[in-house]
């Protein structure tokens, strides 16, 4: 086995590669659950292009056959029905995880200074993400994939001047049709999945140039040993790799029970309407995006205007990725900083949810003003955050890990 490593290692960087990112990658050692959520995303992704690839070999991007080949896959093809559920219930993990990876970098600063670029990278991650889910939806050719797309699409129309030459040129057609699913086909099978694929392995890689941040925010870097390894650190394998199986057992526990016993969620993760073929000429009565899009959609349709709308709903995730620089307290991790902290976070959680549930509910007048109103909060987040970080009364932060 050494000579065969020997060999490889004189050609290729093999282990100096596995020594840099894994037996010598010291990471600080008081992780705590929340740093599950990285190596679940590792996972999940996996098990996206895994599914994937078994999908395509049975799916037709076509107009006319999308849709039956996706129940030929459900009923004819051995397992079929278990490949397209895990794809489907793995979008879903996907942004389970992926938020609740996010909302652990906002708890602990993961993304100040040095980290900034792998927040970056992040931000750029869930763009991709979102629009990786956003096409992937429409290839069951259903109905809730055709109208979803459909006001999707159409927001761009809202954009002056070139609106309406900009709706032509994502579509392909005057309206969504067989050109537009083939074009969505081939961005969500390779070109966005290259993409995603390139900005993880940069985010993987701006981590280990500056180091993991960790529950209590302190830099394990400033206390070495003599041979220059962290005091507060210890190999990430085998000590987290094997951690890390925890996580990935309570999560399959998770994502089974799901695609077992529940696969369509309710219609909250498969939705009703798209059960029935795609029909241009029937829009269905009430058409909303998937789970992890409505928190958005909810801030969209606060707005009467809908540039102004459509403009807020930018602003709601372009805010994000400015994240380092509104908060500009110097203390990283939530254990210490101060309650104003605390409670603002806690209210862009909460108005962050229930946008989510807002935007499922049919449009009335309260449920207009509700969103109205978390709207508001959402933003305020930010806002009440640049104020009151320059100058806010922290906890004396510890020399080491607790
Ligand atoms: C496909 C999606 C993603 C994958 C596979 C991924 C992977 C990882 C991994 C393996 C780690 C190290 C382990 C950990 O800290 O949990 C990590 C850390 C981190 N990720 Fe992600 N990530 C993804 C998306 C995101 C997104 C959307 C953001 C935020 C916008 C983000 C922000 C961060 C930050 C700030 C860290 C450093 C955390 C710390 O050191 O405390 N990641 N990511």
């Amino acid at each position: 086995m050494s000579k065969v490593i020997g060999w490889i290692d004189d050609r290729f960087p093999l282990m100096k590669m596995w020594n840099e990112h894994l037996a010598e990658y010291y990471a600080p050692k008081n992780f705590n659950f929340w740093y599950f959520f990285g190596s679940l995303a590792l996972l999940v992704l996996v098990i996206q292009i895994v599914s994937g690839i078994f999908l395509v070999m049975h799916y037709k991007p076509d107009g006319e056959l999308a849709f039956a080949s996706v129940e030929y896959i459900m009923r004819d093809v051995p397992y079929g029905w278990l490949i397209r559920y895990m794809h489907s219930t793995g979008a879903t993990a996907f942004f389970v995880v992926v938020y609740l990876h996010m909302l652990r970098a906002l708890m602990y600063g993961s993304y100040k200074k040095p980290r900034e670029l792998i927040w970056l990278f992040g931000m750029f991650i869930y763009l991709v993400l979102m629009a990786e889910a956003f096409m992937g939806y429409l290839l069951p050719w259903g109905q809730m994939s055709y109208w979803g797309a459909q006001v999707i699409i159409s927001l761009f129309g809202a954009i002056p001047v070139i609106g309406d030459d900009l709706t032509l040129w994502i579509r392909g057609d005057y309206v969504i049709s067989d050109a537009t699913l083939n074009r969505f086909f081939s961005l969500h099978v390779i070109a966005l999945p290259l993409v995603l694929l390139f900005l993880v392995v940069a985010h993987i890689l701006a981590l280990h140039e500056v180091g993991s941040n960790n529950p209590d925010g302190v830099e394990i870097k400033k206390n070495k040993d003599e041979n220059g390894i962290p005091l507060d650190g210890i190999p990430f394998h085998p000590y987290y790799t094997v951690k890390d199986i925890v996580g990935v057992v309570v999560f399959l526990f998770f994502f089974a029970t799901v695609l077992f016993f529940f696969p369509d969620g309710g219609g909250y993760l498969l939705e009703h309407a798209n059960f029935v073929a795609s029909d241009p000429l029937k829009t269905p009565e009430h058409i909303a995006p998937v789970w992890y899009f409505t928190p958005f959609y909810a801030i969209l349709r606060a707005v009467p205007d809908k540039l102004l709308g459509v403009g807020a709903m930018g602003a709601a995730i372009v805010l994000l990725f400015f994240m380092p620089w509104i908060d500009r307290c110097k203390v990283r991790s939530i254990r210490y900083r101060s309650n104003i902290y605390k409670i603002n976070l806690a209210m862009f959680v909460v108005s962050f949810v229930v946008l989510g549930w807002l935007a499922m509910q049919h449009v009335t007048a309260t449920i207009t003003l509700l969103s109205q109103v978390f709207s508001l909060l959402y933003f305020a987040f930010f806002v009440i955050l640049f104020i009151t970080s320059k100058n806010e009364k922290t906890k004396p932060v510890p020399d080491r890990v607790t």
